[in-house]
């Protein structure tokens, strides 16, 4: 086993490394006394205003026609990912009346949950962005009330629904690349596999579009993508097939070791970058792409990739010899979650938690959160209050000029809140992400839909919401600072900004 495997976290030492040298080297974080040391849960409260429309039923039950109300609803809002090769179709198939008559109840409940369809953002955020598929509450109530009215029909049941939102179109693909073998899967039930998928470059090369193409959706949940430098990849070689299978057992340390370039989760579309911009890669430079499965009926093999829009040497000399850069911004905010007062154990002393880091992951890792800490001006008093199992905490970060590609949020299981403010408690504060229900099974890209603009000077509050009583049933209590493993929590963000 290689050297730098560390088999007991399941992480490659090299990854975390680089992490702290890039959290040690990173420039973003603000350190100004501005900066807001804990946040009040604001999200909650602001959104009590919001929902106002969810509870009222406009329509009795018995008013409601399937074909008039309902299944317009579920052809605009669920069918073109859940018929033909949608990336629903494989967990539930709606291509008929019946299909969805028969488990009404069942999708009523993952429509007032909010699990589907799949857009976690409130509604508070004040940008549009591209593939947004959010639902209003006045739907989601038509569906509820119909599921419990009985569903109802006045349509035959053989009757075909048809997707009528639009599918992003896919990309024109100048290169498709897979792994060297597919990835048998494991026994594991979340699976999270990074794999080097190397695009053989040659000569600095302009990339102007990434797409996921998945292979085996019944278990392929979502990927993240990240930009292997060249520099970096003896060690990612060296963690490849380690542990006997293709790849390397990565959960979410790669977030901060490397740039993460692209976010994918079933039905969202390309990154594409503006035109006239592109992300720059050198010879011998790589992806690492961290595939998440979720196998709830066994592992299969699965071989997805992702494929790529490349500009053509016309398109790099119009715009004189190279295209505009897109760099990534990091934002990182503390991470503070001291146990709840029905919580007890060893662990949640925090100093013990931090030694656990220690053993854990290495020096380095246990050395993050008093760095966080110190860059969002804050300490482990300020979030001694937080002693229900609720925590949250913001840090306020300066931005770089230039247009916003994409924003990638990153929390871990626990978070529950997510929201980032540009140019917050200013006349021209805006909400540029809100989440009320983060939900880790589906983390993906944000692309605005009309340009957004940096300043110099700007500044992003990040702020971060996470509840205890989402801690695993039987998992010792310890409190929990900023650190990789997937049962640790992270309070992250990357923006892609063209320069
Ligand atoms: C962007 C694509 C997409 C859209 C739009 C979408 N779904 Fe889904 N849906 C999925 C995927 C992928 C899964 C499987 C993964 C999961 O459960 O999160 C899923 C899972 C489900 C499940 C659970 C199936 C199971 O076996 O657990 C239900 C129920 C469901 N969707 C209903 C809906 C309804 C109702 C709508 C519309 C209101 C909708 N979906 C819209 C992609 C989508």
């Amino acid at each position: 086993m290689a050297e730098n495997y560390d088999a007991r976290a399941g992480v490659p030492r090299w990854l975390t490394l680089s992490g702290v040298l890039l959290l040690a080297a990173m420039v973003f974080v603000a350190c100004g006394t501005d900066s807001t040391s804990v946040a009040e849960p604001a999200a909650l409260e602001d959104n009590a205003g919001e929902d106002s429309g969810g509870t009222e039923t406009t329509a009795a039950p018995s008013q409601t026609s399937f074909a008039n109300d309902v299944q317009p609803i579920l052809e605009a809002n669920c069918v073109s990912c859940h018929s033909d090769t949608g990336p629903g179709t494989t967990h539930l198939e709606m291509a008929t009346v019946d299909d969805v008559a028969s488990i009404a109840e069942f999708i009523a409940f993952r429509v007032e949950d909010k699990q589907m369809p799949p857009w976690p953002q409130t509604g508070l955020q004040e940008i549009a962005y591209q593939y947004d598929l959010s639902m209003s509450d006045e739907d989601r109530q038509v569906i509820i009330d119909w599921a419990a009215a009985g569903a109802p029909l006045d349509v035959d049941r053989a009757t075909n629904l048809t997707g009528t939102r639009e599918a992003y179109p896919p990309i024109d693909a100048d290169m498709v690349i897979n792994a060297s073998s597919p990835y048998p899967g494991s026994d594991k039930l979340d699976d999270y596999r990074c794999r080097i998928l190397d695009p053989e470059f040659t000569d600095t090369t302009w990339v102007t579009s990434i797409e996921t193409r998945p292979d085996e959706t019944k278990v392929l949940h979502h990927s993240l993508i990240y930009h292997l430098p060249a520099s970096q990849r003896a060690s990612a070689t060296a963690s490849d097939g380690a542990d006997g299978s293709p790849g390397w057992q990565c959960q979410t340390v790669s977030t901060f070791g490397l740039d993460q370039v692209a976010g994918w989760a079933p039905g969202t579309g390309p990154s594409s970058m503006p035109d006239g911009s592109g992300l720059k890669m050198e010879a011998g430079d790589a992806f690492v792409v961290q595939w998440h499965y979720h196998y709830d009926n066994g592992p299969l093999p699965d071989n997805s990739g992702i494929a790529l829009e490349i500009a053509s040497a016309e398109q790099v000399a119009a715009a004189g010899g190279a295209l505009d850069p897109i760099s990534n911004m990091t934002l990182v905010g503390p991470v503070e979650i001291p146990c709840a007062t029905y919580e007890s154990g060893p662990l949640c002393d925090r100093d013990a938690a931090i030694d656990r880091l220690r053993t854990e992951f290495g020096s380095e890792s246990a050395l993050i959160p008093e760095f966080v800490n110190s860059q969002c001006n804050v300490t482990p008093a300020d979030f001694a209050l937080f002693t229900d199992g609720k925590a949250s905490s913001s840090c306020d970060i300066p931005t770089p000029a230039g247009e916003v590609v994409s924003i990638l949020p990153h929390m871990h299981e626990l978070g529950t809140t997510y929201r980032l403010t540009l140019n917050p408690g200013t006349a021209e504060e805006k909400i540029l992400i809100d989440i009320d229900a983060w939900d880790f099974q589906w983390q993906m890209g944000y692309y605005p839909a009309e340009p957004l603009m940096f300043e110099r000077g700007d500044v992003l509050r990040l702020e971060c919401g996470w509840d205890r009583a989402l801690w695993p049933a039987g998992l010792e209590s310890r409190y929990l600072v900023w650190a990789e493993g997937t049962e640790d929590e992270m309070c992250f963000g990357s923006v892609a900004i063209r320069r």
